[in-house]
């Protein structure tokens, strides 16, 4: 709670009268019902934004409260203190001597924050100065993205479902296991880095908090989080952008910061998208195959079977969103905001949603009518947006600032999707 008091605080100091402060936001009740998606372009006391400018000053604060306190909990603030406690080894021989390879751990320090993530950096050793790098979160620890004796093994949770995983602990057989989801090959020959992280350095996918950052946010007496502090797609999203503050402050050389793009699958396509949302500094976003809860609207019927519900996602993932998302189960016609909104807080920055055919859980028709109608935010940058009316065919690449891309195939990042990500971050970097 402590947290969403200091938000609330510099909420009012920064943005002043005129806002509605998140501590008046609206209780459930008092919500009305709006089936037809909110307009991105209104705020919350019915005033018409027209103008970059008035977006940027008043509604964009607006609706990054409102997502805050009403879906994923309040971001926890940077770190009073944080710092590189050690690099763990870097070798420049990585593939045939075509790239650097290295790990680094941070550390983080607060009044009660005692906290360390890994970051896995690759950067191609051809280059004529910083080279672009995709931040990216991934599912089962760093040892797993490549077959590298370096690379240290998470000592804390990891899913069943990874490769070596024995009582959901991480084992040397994890190594290289997930190597062909990120093929790290195709990324440096068309010369970009990655900063590769895992999940559950900050906070294991589970219904506990007590094993991540979240309680380091609690005030004093505190055992469990209140309605809006930040749940663990919330904790995941801070720690893309420590990611960030990593990238910008200790590898300028390096690491082009006007050039840094976030990429995540599913669950972590939803927070890469918070992430970018949340952030400037996150230049261009990928959140692959993403759906509920991110990329794809909340106002689905709550009885369709074919796509996840906002009351599925909260009964199987309880930790994922605040306490306060739940109150939507039944009625996500009372959010004030739907997922469009979400992608408009990255305008004029592009985002591309990338979907596959078989994965119709993630709803990808869905994601393209939340870029359809997230379309008007952007156009008052003059800079484009969704540059299409009907969804693209298959492997079609709409690349306009708000880009979409669906392919055949089933839920996975595979060496199509990654070829699909260069080609579009290449034309805007
Ligand atoms: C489940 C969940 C999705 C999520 C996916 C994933 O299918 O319902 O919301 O995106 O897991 O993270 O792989």
């Amino acid at each position: 709670m402590v947290n969403s008091v200091r938000w609330c605080v510099l909420f009012v100091v920064l943005f002043g009268i005129g806002l509605t402060n998140a501590a008046e936001f609206p209780e459930f009740a008092a919500l009305p019902v709006r089936p037809e998606l909110p307009d991105p372009l209104v705020m919350l006391d019915g005033t018409e934004v027209t103008t970059a400018k008035d977006w940027n000053a008043k509604r964009r604060p607006e609706l990054k409260q409102l997502f805050q306190h009403y879906m994923y909990g309040y971001l926890p603030p940077k770190p009073q203190r944080w710092s590189v406690e050690k690099v763990l080894f870097s070798d420049p021989t990585f593939m045939d001597g075509r790239a650097t390879i290295s790990e680094s751990r941070l550390a983080f320090f607060g009044p009660d924050l005692k906290h360390r993530l890994h970051v896995l950096l690759v950067v191609p050793n051809k280059r004529s100065g910083p080279v672009p790098v995709f931040t990216a979160m991934n599912f089962c620890g760093n040892h797993a993205i490549a077959n590298h004796p370096g690379i240290h093994i998470p000592e804390g949770w990891v899913y069943k479902s990874c490769g070596g995983s024995e009582n959901e602990r991480a084992t040397e057989r994890g190594r290289g296991t997930q190597a062909g989801d990120w093929n790290l090959d195709l990324i440096v020959e068309r010369g970009y880095g990655i900063a590769c992280f895992y999940s559950g350095d900050i906070d294991p996918d589970t219904p506990d908090f007590s094993d991540g950052i979240e309680p380091s946010f609690y005030a004093p007496g505190q055992t469990s989080p209140g309605p809006s502090d930040a749940a663990t797609i919330a904790a995941w999203a801070w720690s893309y952008h420590r990611v960030v503050d990593f990238l910008v402050e200790k590898h300028r050389a390096t690491v082009d910061s006007g050039r840094i793009a976030a990429v995540g699958h599913s669950r972590n396509g939803k927070t890469t998208l918070l992430a970018a949302a949340m952030d400037d500094r996150i230049a261009l976003a990928i959140p692959h195959q993403a759906g509920c809860g991110g990329t794809a609207p909340d106002r689905v019927s709550i009885d369709r079977k074919d796509v996840e519900t906002i009351r599925r996602i909260n009964t199987a993932f309880p930790h994922w969103f605040c306490g306060n998302f739940k109150l939507f189960n039944e009625q996500p016609e009372k959010l004030p905001f739907d997922q469009h909104c979400l992608v408009a807080l990255c305008a004029p920055r592009p985002v591309l949603y990338t979907n596959a055919l078989d994965d119709q859980w993630a709803n990808p028709d869905g994601q393209f009518e939340m870029l359809k109608a997230a379309d008007p935010v952007y156009r008052l940058f003059d800079s484009g947006g969704l540059d299409v009316s009907e969804r693209p065919d298959l492997r079609k690449l709409v690349d306009g600032k708000l880009g979409y891309y669906i392919r055949p195939g089933k839920h996975a990042m595979d060496r199509e999707d990654w070829g699909v990500f260069l080609d579009f971050a290449d034309k805007y970097f």
